[in-house]
């Protein structure tokens, strides 16, 4: 087995309080996790990101944390946190924690004591400064709402820095107690059989020291409410950080995965977080995830990815997360072939994939209304996506609450109109998402199980993209007619077709043209 096993490998991200409710409470737990780790056995998957899993006030649903050493009691115990991480080492499943590490809790004991007053043995663990020459915040940075990033202290009469919420104050990375505390909290984990970490805004541990205005940006996906935050985040100085987490994960047999929530948005900077092989070993690519749903859009993204990561790096593919709206909404506007095409280009493209609980079901958006929205940071009027869409329990059975809590009691946050896409019902349908899942995870082993597997575009021409992946050769139709296009390979066979009644598939041999019905995908298996 490789030492880089995450290289070809299908990770899943489990969102803890809605995945299974193993206490009755209405809210996900690790007991269920654990209950349903076979669920990801069957699906193919090699390791699971639980979201976090820390003691934490929850006022951004576990990333303020309060505790780095702790299991949040909601949650579980540190006994069940290890004896998940056993059992899934049973099953050959490998188990990510997410870290935190740019913020705290204001909870925290430690900034708890940082506001003890300007000589706490603490204070300088977090970011303080004086108000501005005029009175109010230090300068203009503006934090995830759109509000001043910078909370008065009353008591010291000085304001802490906020990129998030106001009870989530920065750690201040500048102070090297800081880092020596974070290096002994990876170890912690790692000591504990952990696999490794999803690092929770990984761009931004920094601050500019001289606290320095942004400067005004474009209404667009780099711009934070008109600014674009290169001073109140996104320092080089993460880098050293990540060299020296690289040379802690590497200590350890088999190598702990550091995988980073990289929100920067262009593919530059994306690769830069890899280093020379020696920071990340994988970065989420948001140019990627943002891009549409659109042959000439997919391609330039997924070639400019590889080229700028060169040959030794690991591309990592994922559509959904628990802070976007889920791809079967955001890139297929709820149309289900449109959906399964992108599953499949998700799970061909060369290097690791991430998929979001629910993925393999086709799970759309669930519209929760303003009285039952959960997140702060992301409140909308009725209609309007929030981060809670994306949120909403999985659905497992066609129970009234779709067996992911007791029918008696309610669920955290709504579970919508489910019907067709729960587990139960897609198990028992050969053609569902669930059962393309399944086939797509079992072709990357085959194809991609351990190496990264080559990326060659062989040809783009109008909504029709064909690329070579590996072994794999895949021709896409991101189009509403039919298409028809040469596949340039002398062996293979058709392993797949996105589409639901898989039509095409059989159809093609070597030197024959393809015909690609709307919207669908279709893998050739070649010996290469
Ligand atoms: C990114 C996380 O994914 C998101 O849910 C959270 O609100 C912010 N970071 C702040 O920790």
């Amino acid at each position: 087995m490789s030492r880089r096993w995450w290289e070809g490998a299908t990770l899943y991200q489990v969102y803890v309080r809605s995945w299974l409710d193993a206490d009755g409470d209405g809210s996900g737990d690790l007991a269920g996790v654990r209950r349903r780790l076979d669920h990801l056995v069957d699906l193919g998957v090699d390791a699971v990101w639980l979201s976090p899993t820390m003691p934490s006030p929850d006022t951004d649903w576990g990333y303020d944390v309060s505790d780095y050493y702790g299991v949040h009691p909601a949650l579980g115990t540190a006994t069940e946190l290890s004896g998940l991480v056993a059992d899934a080492g049973e099953r050959g499943l490998r188990v990510l924690l997410d870290l935190v590490p740019n913020h705290t809790s204001d909870r925290h004991p430690w900034f708890l004591d940082a506001c003890r007053g300007r000589d706490a043995a603490r204070r300088d663990w977090y970011v303080w400064a004086d108000p501005a020459p005029r009175g109010g915040p230090p300068n203009n940075w503006l934090d995830a709402t759109g509000a001043p990033a910078w909370t008065l202290d009353e008591k010291s009469g000085q304001y802490y820095l906020h990129n998030f919420l106001p009870s989530q104050p920065d750690l201040n990375w500048w102070n090297p107690e800081v880092r020596e505390e974070f290096a002994r909290v990876l170890r912690h984990w790692f000591d504990r059989g952990v696999a490794g970490f999803r690092i929770d805004v990984a761009h931004a541990l920094y601050h500019d020291r001289n606290l320095r205005d942004d400067p005004p940006s474009d209404v667009g996906p780099g711009s934070r409410f008109g600014l674009a935050p290169v001073h109140s985040m996104n320092q080089p100085e993460a880098h050293q950080v990540y060299r020296e987490w690289r040379k802690l994960a590497e200590d350890y047999d088999p190598p702990r995965l550091l995988l980073g929530e990289t929100w920067v948005l262009d593919v530059e900077r994306m690769a830069a977080f890899y280093g020379q092989d020696d920071e990340l070993q994988l970065a989420f690519n948001f140019p990627f995830l943002f891009a549409p749903l659109d042959a000439g859009a997919l391609s330039g993204v997924v070639g400019d990815t590889v080229a700028a990561l060169g040959d030794g790096s690991c591309p990592v593919w994922a559509g959904s997360n628990h802070d976007v709206s889920r791809f079967p909404t955001r890139w297929a506007g709820g149309d289900a072939e449109r959906a399964r095409l992108a599953l499949v280009l998700l799970c061909t493209l060369p290097g690791a994939t991430v998929l979001y609980q629910g993925d393999e079901l086709g799970l759309t958006d669930v519209p929760v209304d303003p009285g039952a929205q959960r997140d702060r940071m992301s409140r909308a009027p009725a209609g309007q996506f929030t981060r809670d869409w994306a949120r909403t329990p999985m659905p497992w059975t066609t129970a009234p609450h779709a067996g992911f809590c007791p029918d008696t009691v309610e669920p955290w946050l709504p579970l919508g109109d489910r019907r067709g896409s729960s587990v139960a019902e897609e198990e028992a349908d050969d053609r569902s998402v669930l059962w393309l899942t399944r086939r797509l995870a079992g072709l990357r082993r085959r194809a991609f199980g351990g190496t990264v597997g080559g990326y060659e575009a062989l040809s783009l021409d109008g909504a029709c993209w064909v690329y070579r992946s590996g072994p794999l050769v895949v021709a896409a139709n991101l189009g509403d007619g039919d298409a028809v296009t040469d596949v340039p390979v002398a062996d293979g066979v058709v392993a797949l077709s996105s589409r639901r009644d898989g039509r095409t598939g059989p159809a093609w041999a070597p030197g024959r043209d393809l015909v690609l019905g709307p919207w669908e995908a279709v893998v050739i298996e070649t010996k290469r």
